[in-house]
C-alpha cells in the first residue's frame, strides 16, 4: 500500500527478471499491521459493495503516496451471501457506518491481523528458498516441485526443462510481455508425436490477479501431471488424445513477482501510465478484455483494485493472450480461467444477467466438475453463471471467450472456501496437490463431457 509507486521506480532499475531469490531482509514489503478482515451477511436491497468499492484506495496528493482502506476479498454469492472485507485500522469506523442494520448485527471480524498471516507464511518461504538453493540447480523437470510457489523464473525454468526433455509432447510457447518486459509462457501439450494433427483444445491460464498464488501453483500442478500420467491413468490418456492442451501458469508475472517481493496483496498489473495517473499503477487484468469493456461492474479510477484500463487491451499482457487465442488456437474447446479464493466455477455472461444460448449445456458440465471435485477430495464447489452468483463484472475473459463462441467456459475461484478462518490468498504450499487433484478432476470431467456432447 505505502510503497506501492515509490519502491518500483527504484527496484526496477537493479531487480530485473533475473531475480527469484527472496528477499530477506524484507524491509521494503507493505505493511499491513493493524488491517483485519471482517465477514458480514450482505442485504440484497443495499448497495452496500458498490459504496465499499468506491472507497478502496486513499491518495494523499502532498505525500503522492496511496493507501488501501478497504479491500473486497470475497464477494457474496447466491450460495454464500456474505461478503469478506479487508479494512484499514483508521477506515474501520467508517466502514462500519457504511453497512446497514441487518448487515451491521451480522458483522464478525475473522483476522484480527492479517499482516501476521503474511509474516507466517513469508517465513515459511523464505525457509524454502534457501533449502532450494543449497541444493543444484534443477537437472529435469521430475525435480520441479509442485508443492511449493515458485518465482516467475523458476516456472518458466521448470517449462523450458519439459520442452526440451519431452520435445514429443510439449512445445513452450511464447505468448506475451509484459510491461516490465517479461516474456510471458505457456507450454502446449499433446500426446507423443512429431507434429500431430490439431485437435480442439482446452485451455487454461492462471494468474491473472497477482496475490491469487494458488491459480499459478494448480496450473504447473497440472502441466506436470498431465505429462507423467498420459498412458498411464484412463482419463488423462484419454482427454489428452482428445485435446491439445494449453496452460499458460502465470500471465501477469511482473503483478506476481511485485507480489512476492514487496506488496502481498498486489492484484493488478504493473503497467504505468503518466498521462492517466502519476502515482497508481496497473489495472486490473481481469476487466480490461475488449469484448463490452467498461460496461456494469467497471471501475475508471486508477488507483482502484479494479480498475479497467485507460482502453480495452491497454495491459500488453492481455492484449498478447487474445491475440495468442484468436490467431494461434484454431479450435478451443474449454477455457479455464484460474482465480481464488472461494470454490466456484463461474461461467458467462458477467456483463448482463441475461442467459446464454449454451447455458444449460454449460451448467451441465459444471455440474459433473462439481461431482467429479467432490469424488475426488471432498471438497464442495458451487456453479452458475458470474451475475447470477455474484456481481457483475464486464471486460472479462471469460466474456470475450463466450462472445468468440468457446463452448464450455469457466473462471474458476479455486480453494479455500469463504469458511471462517481461512487462509484467504495464503493458502500453505501443502494444500496445493489436493487443489490440483480436484482441479485436474473437473477439467477431465468437463472434457469427457465436450466429447459426448460434441461427438469430438
Ligand atoms: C495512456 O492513457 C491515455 C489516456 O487515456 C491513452 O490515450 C494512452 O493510449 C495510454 N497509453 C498507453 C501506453 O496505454
Ligand atoms: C469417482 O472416483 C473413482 C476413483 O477415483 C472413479 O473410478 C469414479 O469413476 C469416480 N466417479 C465419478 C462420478 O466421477
Ligand atoms: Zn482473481
Amino acid at each position: 500500500m505505502w510503497l506501492h509507486f515509490l519502491v518500483p521506480l527504484i527496484l526496477l532499475t537493479t531487480w530485473t527478471v533475473t531475480c527469484h531469490v527472496i528477499d530477506e531482509t524484507a524491509g521494503k514489503m507493505a505493511d499491513y499491521s493493524g488491517y483485519t478482515l471482517h465477514r458480514f451477511q450482505v442485504d440484497t436491497t443495499s448497495n452496500t459493495m458498490e459504496k465499499l468499492e468506491s472507497y478502496d484506495m486513499e491518495l494523499d496528493q502532498t505525500t503522492q503516496t496511496a493507501r488501501l482502506l478497504i479491500d473486497i476479498w470475497a464477494e457474496p454469492s447466491k450460495q454464500n451471501p456474505h461478503a469478506d472485507v479487508l479494512v484499514a485500522p483508521e477506515f474501520l469506523q467508517k466502514f462500519k457506518s457504511l453497512l446497514t442494520g441487518a448487515e451491521l448485527s451480522t458483522l464478525k471480524m475473522i483476522e484480527g491481523d492479517i499482516q501476521s498471516q503474511i509474516n507466517a507464511e513469508r517465513r515459511a518461504m523464505i525457509h524454502n528458498s534457501v533449502r532450494r538453493r543449497r541444493k543444484r540447480a534443477l537437472r529435469s523437470w521430475h525435480e520441479f516441485d509442485t508443492n511449493a510457489y515458485h518465482s516467475y523464473d523458476e516456472m518458466v525454468e521448470f517449462m523450458r526443462l519439459l520442452s526440451e526433455q519431452k520435445p514429443d509432447m510439449v512445445e513452450m510457447v511464447k505468448v506475451a510481455t509484459s510491461s516490465e518486459g517479461r516474456s510471458i509462457y505457456g507450454v502446449k501439450i499433446h500426446p507423443p508425436g512429431i507434429s500431430p494433427p490439431e485437435k480442439p483444445s482446452i485451455i487454461v491460464d492462471a494468474g491473472v490477479h497477482a496475490r491469487e498464488w494458488i491459480a499459478p501453483a494448480v496450473g504447473l500442478f497440472m502441466i506436470k501431471k498431465i505429462v507423467s500420467e498420459y498412458g498411464k491413468t484412463a482419463e488423462v490418456t484419454a482427454n489428452l488424445q482428445k485435446f491439445d492442451w494449453y496452460i499458460m501458469p502465470q500471465v501477469n508475472p511482473d503483478g506476481y513477482e511485485y507480489s512476492r517481493t514487496n506488496d502481498r496483496l498486489w492484484r493488478k498489473t504493473r503497467s504505468k501510465n503518466v498521462t492517466v495517473n502519476r502515482w497508481c499503477v496497473g489495472a486490473d487484468a481481469n476487466r480490461n478484455w475488449g469484448y463490452r469493456w467498461g460496461e456494469a461492474g467497471a471501475n475508471r479510477t486508477p488507483c482502484s483494485n479494479i480498475y479497467m484500463g485507460s482502453h480495452p487491451y491497454s495491459e500488453p499482457e492481455i492484449k498478447g493472450l487474445k491475440e495468442f487465442f484468436t490467431w494461434q488456437i484454431t479450435n478451443p474447446m474449454v477455457y479455464i480461467s484460474l482465480h481464488s479464493y472461494g470454490q466456484l466455477l463461474l461461467s458467462p455472461w458477467g456483463y448482463t444477467n441475461e442467459r446464454t444460448e449454451n447455458y444449460q449445456d454449460q451448467q451441465n458440465a459444471a455440474k459433473e466438475a462439481a461431482l467429479a471435485i467432490k469424488n475426488t477430495t471432498g471438497v464442495s464447489y458451487s456453479y452458475g453463471t458470474i451475475s447470477e452468483m455474484m456481481y457483475p463484472a464486464s471486460g472479462t475473459s471469460i466474456d470475450f471467450m463466450q462472445h468468440r463462441g468457446v463452448p464450455y467456459i469457466y473462471g474458476v475461484e479455486l480453494r479455500p472456501t469463504d469458511n471462517p478462518n481461512s487462509f484467504a490468498f495464503n493458502l500453505p504450499p501443502s494444500y496445493i496437490r489436493a487443489t490440483g487433484d480436484e482441479m485436474m478432476a473437473a477439467l477431465n470431467a468437463i472434457g469427457t463431457h465436450a466429447v459426448k456432447i460434441k461427438r469430438l
